[in-house]
């Protein structure tokens, strides 16, 4: 099945905005147009091919008005800060009928909606948007009609899985989802770090860490069982692993997971108030 979207521009095509294009440019996905945006033009040249045009600052001054000139969906991939230098660059330059869409962590809609005239979507993406296998977060402004919603989530659909809910829900999605491959990625070093201290190299030690993850997660999509009923298959009872998963609980995981969650939360809610 092929997806059909109408002209794109990515303001701050780095690290998500790219994995958007990435997922733009892949099988299965037709866009009218698609032009990027990037400050530096060392950046923007890397991001040039066939069907993309991509324009930096430096070079291009007015890159960004130049971008969104004409297009019918514009992705705003710049850090949160920016986020409202870079509306305000554009605003006027905006088709009426465009669509924008932030996935900037804290900036809220009715800041967006304070800035441009159009209709606002906000998404929360995740970076394994990279191989396409993100989970995205995706709430309408007040001006956002059904079928804008309906863009955002064929747009987001190119990087993975979409889920809609209100706005007011989308810094804790963040907390878990955006920032969720971080937590994963320590809990990968630490285990890693205590297999090199038991002798294991390097090497072997992230073999048996890294494969232990990626098997245990095939398990979990493969099975019918939820992670609880798989975590009491590997522990037999007074084995070894109830031993390990007693000192987990002692150290209450939940409560390290509500207070890093919580953190995150206040830091989206500094964010929102322009800290
Ligand atoms: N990374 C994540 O996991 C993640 C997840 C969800 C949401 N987000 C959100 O995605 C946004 C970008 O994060 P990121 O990690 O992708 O950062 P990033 O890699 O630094 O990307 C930002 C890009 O914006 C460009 N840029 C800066 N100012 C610009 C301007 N005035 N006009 C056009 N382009 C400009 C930068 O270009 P130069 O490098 O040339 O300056 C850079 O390529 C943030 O708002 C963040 O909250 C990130």
């Amino acid at each position: 099945m092929t997806t059909t979207l109408p002209s794109i521009a990515i303001i701050g095509a780095g690290a998500m905005g790219g994995a958007i294009l990435n997922g733009l440019l892949g099988p299965g996905v037709s866009v009218a147009s698609i032009r990027v945006t990037n400050r530096g033009q060392a950046k923007a040249a890397v991001l040039e091919r066939p069907g993309v045009e991509s324009l930096a600052i430096e070079t291009t001054p007015d890159a960004n008005r130049r971008a969104v000139a004409g297009a019918r969906l514009v992705v705003i991939g710049v850090k949160p800060a920016m986020v409202p230098d870079a509306l305000a660059e554009i605003a006027d330059a905006l088709d009426p009928d465009a669509l924008v869409i932030s996935v900037a962590a804290g900036v809220t809609t009715a800041t967006m909606e304070g800035i441009v005239s159009t209709s606002v979507l906000r998404a929360m993406p995740n970076t394994p948007a990279l191989i396409g296998r993100a989970v995205t977060g995706l709430a309408g402004g007040s001006r956002a009609t059904g079928d804008d919603l309906a863009i955002g989530r064929a747009l987001f659909e190119t990087v993975g899985t979409v889920v809609e809910l209100p706005e007011s829900q989308i810094d804790a999605l963040s907390t878990i989802s955006g920032s969720g491959p971080a937590y994963v990625f320590y809990l990968i070093e630490e285990l890693t770090r205590t297999a090199v201290d038991m002798g294991f190299s390097a090497d072997i030690a992230s073999l048996l860490v890294e494969g232990t993850f990626a098997g245990s997660i095939e398990l979990l999509t493969a099975s019918a069982k939820t992670p609880a009923e798989l975590r009491r298959q590997v522990t037999s009872p007074k084995g070894t692993t109830e031993r390990a998963i007693a000192e987990l609980e002692r150290a209450d995981l939940k409560a390290i997971f509500d207070r890093a969650t919580g953190a995150a939360l206040a830091r989206a809610r500094e964010l929102a108030a322009g800290g």
